[in-house]
C-alpha cells in the first residue's frame, strides 16, 4: 500500500513537471508570431489573367488563387483583371495595378514578348512579378515562373492522335493542325512538342499535315474559320485534327458538324473544360490534356505570399531561361485524358464532379463509358 502511494505521488510529480515543461516550451512559440506582427500582414496582390474565351481562368485559376490567398492572408486584397486576349488592355490593367500600389504581381501574359515592358515597369517600382502559366520573355523583372511542362502537353496531344489514327487503321492519314495564339509562348511550346511527334512520321511518309494554322487570341471563332477553310480546301477529307486546346477544338468541331462530317474524325484538346469533357463522353472529341490547376494557382498564391512577407520560397526547384535570366520555376505534370480515364483523373481530383459532367443529356453516355 505504502509503496503504491509513493509510486502514485511520484507519477503525479513527473507528469506535472512534464506538463510545466511542455507549456514552457510552447509559450514562446505561440506568442512569438503574433508578437512579431505576422497576424497583421496585409497587402495588395495583382492577378492578371489573359482571356475569357478559355473557361479555366474564371472557373479555376481565379477562384483557386483567391481562396488560397485568403487562407494565407485574410487581410490581403487580390486585385483581379482579365485582359480578354488584348495585350494593350493588359498593359493598361497592369499600369493601373502598379499605380494602385500592389506589392506583388501575378501575370499570365497575353503576349509573352510584349509583357517584358510590364515586368520591367514593375521591377522599377520594386514590385516582384510571378510569371503565371505563360513565360514572360526578355525581362529580368520576372522573379518566378509557375506552369506545366508545356512541350509535354503538345507531345501528349500528338501521340494520342497518332495512336488513335493507327487504331482506326488509317495509313498516311491527313491531319489539320490548329495551334494556339502566336503571341503566347506556351502555344509555341505545345506546337514544338506536337511537331516532335508528327515530323518524323511526315518524313517517313506515314502522316500528312495538310493545313496548319496559328489562331490569334486562341479564339474558338477563328479556329472554326480555319477549320472551315481546311475542309473546303480538302473537299472534307480530314482524318484527324490536332487542336491545341478545348476552345479551339470546339470551334473545329462546330465547323466539321456544319460541313456534315459524320462520324467526326479524332480531335485533340487541352484544359479539361466541362464542355470538352462532355464532348469526350459522347464521342465528339477524342482527348483533352488535364492540367491540375488547383496546385498551379495555389503555388502562385504561396509564392506571392512569400514575396509579400519577404520569406523564403522553397518549392521553385527548376530553372527556365527567358532570354534575360534563368527564372526559378515550378513545373507541373500534364496528363492525357480520354473517356477511359476521366474517372481516375478529373473526377478523382474533384476538378469536375460526376453530377456536373453527367447532367440530363449526358447521363446515358456517362453510363456507356462506365462513369458512375
Ligand atoms: C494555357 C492553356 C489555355 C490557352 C488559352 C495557354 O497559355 O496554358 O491552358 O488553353 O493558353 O488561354
Amino acid at each position: 500500500m505504502q509503496a503504491r502511494k509513493r509510486f502514485s505521488f511520484m507519477l503525479v510529480v513527473v507528469l506535472a513537471s512534464l506538463i510545466i515543461a511542455a507549456c514552457g516550451a510552447e509559450t514562446p512559440a505561440t506568442t512569438a508570431p503574433s508578437a512579431s506582427g505576422a497576424a497583421a500582414v496585409s497587402g495588395k496582390i495583382s492577378l492578371l489573367l489573359p482571356d475569357t474565351d478559355t473557361t479555366r481562368y474564371e472557373t479555376a485559376d481565379r477562384p483557386y488563387f483567391e481562396a488560397k490567398m485568403k487562407q494565407l492572408c485574410p487581410t490581403c486584397e487580390v486585385i483581379y483583371n482579365n485582359a480578354n486576349a488584348d495585350a494593350s488592355l493588359q498593359l493598361q490593367q497592369a499600369e493601373a495595378a502598379l499605380t494602385n500600389g500592389v506589392q506583388v504581381m501575378v501575370l499570365d501574359p497575353v503576349d509573352s514578348a510584349a509583357a517584358a515592358i510590364i515586368a520591367d515597369k514593375a521591377k522599377a517600382q520594386g514590385v516582384p512579378v510571378i510569371s503565371y502559366d505563360r513565360l514572360i520573355l526578355n525581362s529580368d523583372g520576372v522573379s518566378y515562373y509557375i506552369s506545366f511542362d508545356n512541350e509535354q502537353v503538345g507531345k501528349l496531344q500528338a501521340q494520342s492522335l497518332v495512336d488513335e489514327l493507327a487504331r482506326l487503321g488509317k495509313t498516311n492519314p491527313q491531319i489539320v493542325m490548329i495551334n494556339g495564339s502566336p503571341t503566347d509562348n506556351n502555344a509555341a511550346l505545345f506546337k514544338k512538342g506536337a511537331h516532335s511527334i508528327f515530323d518524323p512520321l511526315v518524313a517517313a511518309g506515314k502522316l500528312t499535315i495538310v493545313k496548319e494554322y496559328d489562331t490569334p487570341g486562341w479564339s474558338p471563332d477563328e479556329a472554326q474559320n480555319e477549320m472551315q477553310q481546311a475542309l473546303t480546301a480538302m473537299g472534307n477529307k480530314v482524318d484527324g485534327v490536332y487542336a491545341a486546346n478545348d476552345g479551339t477544338g470546339g470551334g473545329a468541331i462546330a465547323a466539321m458538324k456544319s460541313a456534315g462530317l459524320n462520324p467526326l474524325p479524332p480531335i485533340t484538346g487541352q484544359d479539361a473544360e466541362l464542355a470538352a469533357v462532355q464532348r469526350i463522353i459522347v464521342g465528339e472529341q477524342y482527348m483533352t490534356v488535364y492540367k491540375a490547376i488547383k496546385p498551379e494557382a495555389e503555388a502562385a498564391a504561396e509564392i506571392a505570399y512569400a514575396l509579400l512577407t519577404k520569406t523564403p520560397v522553397n518549392n521553385a526547384s527548376s530553372k527556365v531561361a527567358n532570354g534575360k535570366l534563368d527564372v526559378p520555376s515550378v513545373l507541373l505534370t500534364p496528363l492525357a485524358v480520354t473517356s477511359a480515364n476521366i474517372g481516375d483523373t478529373i473526377v478523382k481530383d474533384a476538378f469536375w464532379s460526376l453530377e456536373q459532367i453527367c447532367t440530363g443529356d449526358f447521363a446515358a453516355a456517362c453510363a456507356t463509358v462506365g462513369l458512375k
